[in-house]
């Protein structure tokens, strides 16, 4: 049996057949759409590293069935830039040192994307620990990665006043 669904990734109309129900979002955007950005940690929802935007919302995609997503809008970290100008968290990730090795990174800056559209960043240090304690870092990069969306979320904050005024 063959199941047909349409996604939007990236901006982009994708018409997606599947042969297994099973397969998981992350699979999908992995290893049949070639966006292999989004990176397994551990494929059970305890790390973080698969984070993605569906309808700009942070979802683990390796608990998420493709097929129960037909239509939606899913962004990945290879959606972030707009060609060369990178987005400002991921800016602030390098002016921060937030990340060594950078498997979790893409994980962790697409869940500050998140945190800081759902309104939830603030500029208090705890409360953005506590909205990105879902994504674990191995090398303990916590402080850089912290800095970083304080510090992407003023600039966002900021841009959003500019573009108010
Ligand atoms: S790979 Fe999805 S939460 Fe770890
Ligand atoms: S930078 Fe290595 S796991 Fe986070």
């Amino acid at each position: 049996m063959t199941f047909r669904l349409t996604l939007t990734v990236n901006g982009e109309p994708r018409a997606i057949e599947l042969d297994d129900p099973r397969v998981t979002l992350l699979d999908l955007l992995r290893e049949r759409l070639g966006l292999t950005g989004s990176k397994k940690g551990c494929d059970r929802g305890q790390c973080g590293a698969c984070t993605v935007l569906v309808a700009g919302r942070r979802v683990n995609s390796c608990l998420a069935l493709a097929v129960s997503l037909d239509g939606a809008d899913i962004l990945t970290i290879e959606g972030l830039a707009r060609g060369d100008a990178l987005h400002p968290v991921q800016s602030a990730f390098i002016e921060h040192d937030g990340f060594q090795c950078g498997f979790c990174t893409p994980g962790q800056i697409m869940s500050a994307v998140g945190l800081i559209r759902e309104g939830q960043a603030g500029d208090d240090p705890e409360r953005i620990r506590e909205g990105m304690s879902g994504n674990l870092c191995r090398c303990g990069a916590y402080i850089g990665i912290t800095q970083a969306v304080l510090d992407a979320q003023a600039r966002m904050a900021g841009a959003t006043q500019g573009d108010a005024a």
